[in-house]
């Protein structure tokens, strides 16, 4: 398959075939990377058989008792981050501000939306979103005139209306023009809004933890879905794999190595980490 892609790479068509199976980055959990304002790096042999990144270089990953880190910016205590930047994930006002005398975590406005209430709009009514604010911005109802439909998938959605194409790491809304790619203005790449939620995590250097589908290989890994932080007693195996690292709490791991874990969530789960793309771990658990 691998020397398949290569040859073909030319041919737009057929590329695109090869870059839907096997270069589907966000099968590898970049989405987080992204998230965090991270640079990619490319590692030259790894890049012939894929054009994912092989590992980031990331701001904030240390603990501070004077600044956050937000998408690549340092924020001193008491600075504000730009409404706009954070609306979509739905947290507004955030100030960096100081926590158990040496920590920092961003504190935000809470935003609720009406529809987070199990009010239903009227009948033969839909809600439309945009892809800079958190809460629905109109509620469309017949006669819908002029108005647009797109096609994704096989499935037909109408305009304003959001969904989640399958296997990637993107979130889009029906609008004029849309003509079936994964592209802005009408796709953008999802926010996991992590150094806004999870700063405190992030600055322990903890992993994030991805549910994974048994036997769904093409599942993609986009926000994670908790957090794991090292107690320094994870027994590491593996053979690395190359010289390059990721930090976990006090410790490092070179790619290749990790760890199987049991942690309460709620009940007893098995999560199996791994520095797979560094610099920080990739958790998963499988769920049925
Ligand atoms: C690239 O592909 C070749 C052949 O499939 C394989 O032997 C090699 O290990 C791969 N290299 C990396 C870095 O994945
Ligand atoms: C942050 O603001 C609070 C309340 O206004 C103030 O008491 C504190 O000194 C400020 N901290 C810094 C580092 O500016
Ligand atoms: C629908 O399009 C027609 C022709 O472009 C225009 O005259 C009409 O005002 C539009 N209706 C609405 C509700 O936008
Ligand atoms: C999880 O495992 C621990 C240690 O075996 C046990 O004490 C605890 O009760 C378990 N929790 C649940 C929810 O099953």
């Amino acid at each position: 398959m691998d020397s398949v892609c290569l040859k073909v790479v030319f041919t737009i068509l057929l590329f695109n075939i090869c870059n839907a199976s096997n270069n589907n980055c966000d099968l590898s959990g970049i989405l987080l990377y992204e998230d965090l304002g991270c640079k990619p790096a490319y590692d030259r042999v790894a890049v012939r058989n894929s054009t994912c990144p092989t590992n980031f270089d990331c701001l904030g990953l240390k603990k501070s008792t004077s600044s956050c880190f937000f998408k690549g910016k340092t924020y001193k205590v008491n600075d504000t981050v730009d409404s706009r930047l954070t609306a979509g994930f739905c947290d507004l006002g955030c100030s960096c501000q100081r926590y158990q005398k040496d920590k920092t975590k961003f504190k935000c406005a809470t935003v609720e939306c009406p529809e987070w209430t199990n009010i239903e709009p009227p009948t033969g009514c839909y809600r439309k979103y945009s892809l800079d604010d958190c809460c629905y911005i109109r509620e469309m109802c017949p006669p819908y005139e002029n108005s647009t439909v797109c096609i994704y998938d096989g499935k037909v959605y109408k305009e304003g209306e959001n969904f989640l194409p399958k296997n990637s790491c993107w979130r889009c809304i029906c609008q004029a023009g849309f003509r079936g790619k994964l592209e802005k203005p009408f796709c953008r790449r999802r926010s996991c809004g992590a150094q806004i939620k999870n700063q405190e995590k992030l600055q322990e250097k903890c992993a994030p933890l991805y549910y994974k589908r048994k036997y769904r290989d093409n599942d993609p890994l986009c926000c994670p879905t908790n957090w794991i932080c090292s107690d320094g007693k994870e027994k590491i195996m593996g053979r690395p794999q190359s010289n390059k690292l990721c930090v976990f709490g006090q410790r490092t791991l070179r790619v290749g190595q990790g760890f199987d874990k049991t942690i309460e969530i709620a009940r007893n789960i098995t999560v199996n980490c791994e520095c797979k793309v560094p610099p920080l771990l990739t958790c998963i658990t499988h769920i049925i």
